[in-house]
């Protein structure tokens, strides 16, 4: 959008440097609405869809979004319920399930005692946001001035920016993700050093499964960056925050990446490499429109002398949290919380995991079928990018063959397929993000046939 009228009211010389420079990015949005009004097949919607019958038992053959069959229960309550405020946190009961949830994502069981007891004893209690976005907003502010650096990858969610640059005006260090289709260790490496020399903390974001690549980082890529962080930590002598989206988190479909989130490994090491979870029942428990995400800090043992100690600081580290929410949204909306403490109070968390399992099954499916398929495309001037998880595949294309944007204005208007290219050249990205998870298992062959096509265009 240009704002060509805004700029000539007296509004705009009244806008803060902020409300001067904060705008809607087109990009997703553009693609998305264009591919709606004219493609048959549409790789743009970033939300788990399928016909209903292939994730609920006696479901029907309707296009819904996926969901767990227990939150259809839950269309009537009372107003004694959903009426009031929630406590600025969250409501208590949720919160401490959510605590709950985090440590039964760690898989840590019975044998790993002493892993367990640190990861109960040294998180704090999630506190309650607007969605996994406002998460990673607080964690943000948190932590960022104006000028301060972020370190994140190339490729990532396009929103960030919006939060980073646009609103708080701290500055982005990226690296390239992949080196020979394996995460680029020594860019972030090299990025972490750049930075601390002119900062007294490093922070960085990741993601994994990944928007928009779907990478999850193999074992062994996940212990050399571990070892890296710690070595880097203890040289540079400056915290490193790790900011740990999580949006995804159970939605891997490959035994040889790591199956949980990165935050329990960072959380075990005893450096000042400080993790933060940022989750949300978005796309975890499948209610995208709930709104409710949660953000937990990792703490570290030595950082206090006693118990009493420990619960102190949880407190002033809670109050924080919460002096941010009641300064942005105030308190989180009470209907959706009711919701999930509901999901947690009458179901074990098994059985929401067995529930949810259906949804991840067609995920699966389609993420093989769509690596398979593509994997058939010999073509030179492309390549997919590793992934493991999430809802998308990246396909790279070569930027002096092909432009991103402009393969895909010709494989919407030749072959009526919708995908959303990123374009950011300076930043050495040019590909095609596919959501596979909204295309049915069967449209799949045929989506990667006519992308084939298009490609021979060129
Ligand atoms: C990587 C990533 N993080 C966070 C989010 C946003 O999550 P929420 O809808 O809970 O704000 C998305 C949504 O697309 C995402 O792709």
């Amino acid at each position: 959008m240009k704002f060509d009228i805004i700029q000539t009211t007296p509004l705009y010389n009244a806008l803060s440097e902020v409300g001067k420079k904060i705008y809607l990015p087109e990009g997703i949005f553009y693609w998305a609405g264009r591919a709606k009004k004219e493609a048959e097949l549409i790789g743009t919607l970033g939300s788990a869809y399928g016909f209903e019958k292939d994730f609920i038992e006696g479901g029907n053959s309707d296009w819904l979004p996926c969901y767990l069959k227990e939150i259809a229960n839950y269309s009537q309550f009372s107003v004694k319920e959903i009426i009031p405020y929630t406590s600025i946190g969250g409501l208590n009961e949720i919160r401490k399930v959510w605590k709950d949830w985090i440590i039964k994502k760690s898989l840590y069981g019975e044998e790993d005692e002493s892993l367990l007891s640190r990861l109960t004893k040294y998180i704090t209690m999630p506190v309650i946001t607007g969605g996994v976005t406002n998460g990673i907003f607080q964690g943000c502010v948190m932590f960022l001035n104006q000028n301060d650096y972020i370190i994140m990858p190339n490729k990532r969610w396009g929103n960030y920016d919006n939060i980073i640059n646009k609103f708080i005006r701290a500055k982005t260090r990226t690296f390239e993700f992949f080196n020979n289709s394996e995460m680029n260790i020594n860019g972030i490496e090299t990025a972490i050093n750049e930075v601390a020399k002119i900062q007294d903390k490093v922070v960085i974001l990741l993601n994994f499964p990944n928007n928009p690549t779907g990478y999850v980082p193999k074992k062994e890529e996940a212990s050399n960056l571990i070892k890296m962080l710690k070595e880097s930590q203890r040289t540079l002598e400056k915290p490193i925050i790790v900011l740990i989206d999580d949006a995804y988190e159970p939605y891997i479909y490959n035994n040889t990446v790591i199956n949980k989130s990165i935050f329990y490994d960072l959380h075990q090491l005893d450096e000042n490499i400080i993790p933060i979870k940022l989750d949300g029942i978005t796309k975890e428990l499948l209610i995208y429109g709930g709104r409710i995400g949660f953000i937990t800090l990792g703490l570290k043992p030595s950082w206090v002398e006693n118990e009493e100690e420990l619960e102190k600081l949880k407190d002033e580290i809670n109050n924080k949290l919460e002096g941010f929410i009641r300064a942005t949204i105030s308190n989180c909306n009470s209907f959706y919380q009711v919701v999930v403490n509901k999901l947690f109070q009458e179901n074990s968390m098994e059985q929401i995991i067995k529930s949810r399992d259906k949804v991840k099954k067609l995920l699966k499916e389609r993420y093989e079928s769509i690596n398979f398929e593509l994997k058939k495309i010999k073509d030179p001037d492309i390549s997919i990018d590793p992934n493991s998880g999430g809802f998308f595949v990246f396909v790279n294309l070569n930027p002096d063959k092909i432009k991103a944007t402009v393969f895909a204005d010709h494989l919407l208007n030749k072959y009526k397929v919708g995908i959303i290219p990123v374009e950011k050249l300076d930043e050495n990205i040019n590909g095609i993000r596919i959501a596979y998870c909204s295309i049915d298992l069967s449209k799949i062959p045929e989506l990667v046939k006519r992308i084939d096509l298009a490609l021979n265009d060129f």
